[in-house]
């Protein structure tokens, strides 16, 4: 027999005799029901996630159907395999920090498997990131299928869509507004239908950033996980799979400085999740490119927010979809846009953007750029003597009223200290205050979780305070909002200044200057780093210990170190 290097004839088990492991791959493919002539075909893998686990994927089966039909109509075979399957509400302490393991199943079960092309179906929150990075480190052929986000659900009236609702219901019960029967009647009609959050949360803006790198097809990261067009998009994408084999249009060749570019340009025009910037940030730096917090505030400076979404702005995921969805986002930001990147498809963006121009758009929630909603985007980095690698401030979602503040900090040390102190009576804390969460970086033992929404203390809450400054090293919620500094970098646990921070400390946020900084003298810093005893965690085994070992900070996407090319580390 010759060597052939596609379908079930790739990657051979090793047995020390090729023909011999050739013969027993088939016959065992064979006791599956499947004809010579149907083994002889090339094979698209479906990297398939569903899980009891999940309810973001609940619809997958009936995906997975379409996207089968539309790889054996471009004539290849599909067979799907699954692999660890990330459900954002169900993974203690967070699903950040899973990401990397999803990531390396889903390189590993690509490399080591014959398959000629790749179908990606994923959705909730870490699930598109971990897929997208293993699947640039695998250098095969891919396609990524979303989920597509959930219906919204109804409340006495008015729409509710998870979980930018959830945040704001739970607010208003904190402080005395809903009653317990009103809130457990919220909770049934916030999460309604299968698909991923209904708002720009964290899930929505990596599907819209995956299809600004090129990655999933056009028009597909915004249609709603139960109407019929996410069918015909999953008969698509098979299809499309099977139409990449024998290309070179891997994602490792689609992903690269101007790609990723141009998905941080919508990602400020989306008023996306600043999750998002972590998440790229691990993308690109499986192909060497670095995303310096820098070049996102040059590009902030210069691309509008044109999407009025949730928690932004009013609308939910459907009605983006149903107002023009990404095909008219990129379009009105095509001058800023690299045109020349390719995409999946084997179009370049601009012939893509060429070939959808007539399509219908509701400015009402896709401005024009001669229109914006604000005249710059969503995000915005800030460095200082607290962040000297930087922090993200998601200002479309804060209150301006305190983007120039000096104000007194009042600080936790852990989450366990603010869950036990954050409503006591005696706390003292007013508005002007500025609430300072410590060791909830990528390095603490919590692996950075979406913590950075630190609730108003209870006794401002009633007194119907909204919104104060926030600052800590964790994360937040796509779709939080309020004045909240984000990823502060490094992190308290790794021996970040964040972690010298002490309560009556002077803290100063400038938004205008880009800076947020410890109003606290060299020398005192000096003393107190000198007293400080290190809390990063030595867990003794299992994944736990290969994540202590070699997890990087936010500025890095929190990746691990041996995942990245040798350049880049
Ligand atoms: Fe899955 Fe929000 S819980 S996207």
């Amino acid at each position: 027999m010759t060597e052939r290097t596609h379908g079930l004839e790739h990657g051979l088990t090793n047995y020390g005799d090729r023909d011999f492991s050739l013969y027993l791959r088939r016959s065992f493919a064979q006791s599956m029901g499947y004809s010579r002539a149907m083994l002889s075909k090339p094979v698209v893998g479906i990297a398939y996630t569903p899980s009891g686990f999940n309810n973001c994927h609940r619809h997958f089966p009936e995906l997975l159907d379409a996207v089968k039909r539309g790889v054996f109509a471009a004539g290849a075979l599909p067979v799907a395999f699954p692999t660890i399957s990330l459900g954002e509400v169900f993974l203690s302490p967070t699903s950040l920090k899973y990401r990397n393991l999803m990531s390396i199943d889903t390189e590993e079960m690509i490399r080591a498997q014959p398959m000629d092309a790749v179908v990606l179906m994923g959705g909730c929150d870490k699930t598109v990131p971990a897929q997208l990075m293993g699947a640039v480190s695998a250098g095969r052929p891919a396609v990524m299928l979303v989920a597509g986000p959930m219906m919204t659900g109804r409340h006495r009236g008015e729409r509710l869509g998870a979980c930018t609702d959830c945040r704001r219901f739970w607010a208003r019960y904190r402080a005395g507004d809903v009653t317990e029967e009103e809130i457990s009647q919220v909770e049934g009609q916030l999460a309604v239908t299968a698909g991923t959050c209904a708002v720009m949360g964290t899930a929505s803006t990596m599907a819209c950033i995956a299809e600004a790198l090129g990655l999933v097809l056009p028009g597909t990261a915004a249609i709603p996980a139960v109407h019929a067009d996410r069918l015909r998009a999953a008969e698509a994408t098979g299809a499309a799979a099977a139409r990449l084999i024998g290309s070179n249009r891997a994602p490792d060749q689609i992903v690269n400085a101007k790609s990723v570019e141009n998905a941080l340009r919508a990602l400020l025009a989306l008023g996306g999740s600043t999750n998002a910037v972590i998440h790229l940030a691990a993308i690109a730096g499986r192909v060497g490119v670095k995303v310096p917090l820098e070049q996102l505030n040059k590009l902030s400076d210069t691309t509008p927010v044109l999407v009025n979404l949730k928690p932004v702005g009013n609308g939910y995921m459907e009605d983006f979809f149903a107002s023009g969805g990404m095909g008219a986002l990129l379009r009105e930001l095509k001058p800023l846009l690299h045109l020349d990147c390719m995409t999946v498809t084997g179009e370049t963006l601009g012939e893509r953007l060429a070939s959808d121009a007539a399509c219908y758009v509701d400015r009402s929630i896709i401005a024009s750029r001669d229109k914006p909603f604000e005249p710059q985007g969503g995000l915005v980095a800030l460095f200082g003597n607290l962040a000297p690698k930087g922090a993200i401030l998601k200002r479309s979602a804060a209150d301006a009223k305190l983007f120039e503040h000096t104000g007194k900090a009042v600080v936790f040390s852990s989450l366990a200290d603010l869950a036990a102190r954050i409503d006591d009576p005696a706390l003292e804390v007013t508005p002007q205050d500025v609430l300072v969460l410590q060791n909830a970086g990528p390095h603490a033992s919590e692996c950075m979780p979406e913590a950075g929404y630190l609730p108003i203390p209870k006794k401002l809450a009633q007194r119907g305070v909204k919104d104060m400054i926030r600052v800590s090293d964790a994360r937040m919620s796509g779709t939080a909002f309020g004045t909240i500094v984000l990823h502060v970098t490094p992190d308290s646990a790794s021996g970040g200044p964040l972690g010298l921070a002490r309560s009556g400390d002077r803290i100063r946020l400038s938004v205008k200057e880009r800076r947020i900084d410890l109003l606290v003298d060299e020398v005192e810093l000096k003393a107190r780093a000198a007293a400080i005893k290190p809390t990063q965690m030595k867990p003794g085994r299992g994944y736990a210990k290969l994540y202590a070992q070699e997890i990087l900070g936010a500025d890095d996407g929190c990746d691990f170190a041996f995942l990245r090319p040798a350049t880049a580390r």
